[in-house]
């Protein structure tokens, strides 16, 4: 099944997951990248980023070309923010229609919980079915088997 991830990510740890996910299923990937970078270091990166976040921002992102018709099935992942999707993917589902797509979706978060992130983004989706999630702890920075077997048994759902 033609497959596509679309992914933000500010420290790689999501980029991470996604190029692995890609490679496992033959995917191709879409970064986004907002117009106006988040701070990636200290206090002010969880300032702007946590505040970004819950304001529900959609920040302009850069021009991406890729033709969403020729994909059946969308895999959308994010950092958790604040509890939630960063907003560089929040901006991306309003501007793209993914109605009768598979979906999936993946959260990389510190503390290993996506909190919302999975009914927020079902919700803004209209999504009210089952959608397969795979959630990670920082799994670049922080590498585990715990990531490797949850990776590999997301993969081995969607294969
Ligand atoms: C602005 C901001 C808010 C964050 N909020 C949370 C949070 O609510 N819960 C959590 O577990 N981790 C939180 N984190 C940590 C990231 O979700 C985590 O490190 C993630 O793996 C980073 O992905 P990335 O390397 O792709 O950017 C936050 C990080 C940032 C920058």
């Amino acid at each position: 099944m033609k497959t596509l991830i679309v992914y933000y990510s500010l420290e790689g740890n999501t980029r991470w997951a996604a190029e692995r996910i890609a490679e496992k299923l033959d995917a191709d990937t879409l970064r986004l990248v907002p117009k106006a970078a988040y701070p990636d270091k200290g206090f002010k990166k969880f300032l702007f980023g946590g505040k970004s976040a819950v304001m529900k921002e959609t920040p302009e992102l850069e021009a991406y070309e890729v033709d969403m018709a020729q994909y059946e099935r969308v895999i959308l992942a994010t950092p958790v923010w604040a509890g939630t999707m960063a907003p560089p993917l929040r901006a991306f589902l309003q501007k793209e229609d993914l109605t009768g797509k598979q979906l999936a979706l993946v959260a990389s978060s510190m503390g290993g919980s996506p909190g919302r992130t999975f009914e927020n983004i079902k919700a803004l989706l209209g999504v009210t079915g089952d959608v397969p999630t795979l959630s990670l702890r920082d799994p670049k920075s922080h590498p585990s088997q715990a990531n490797e077997d949850a990776l590999a048994a997301f993969c081995g759902k969607l294969a």
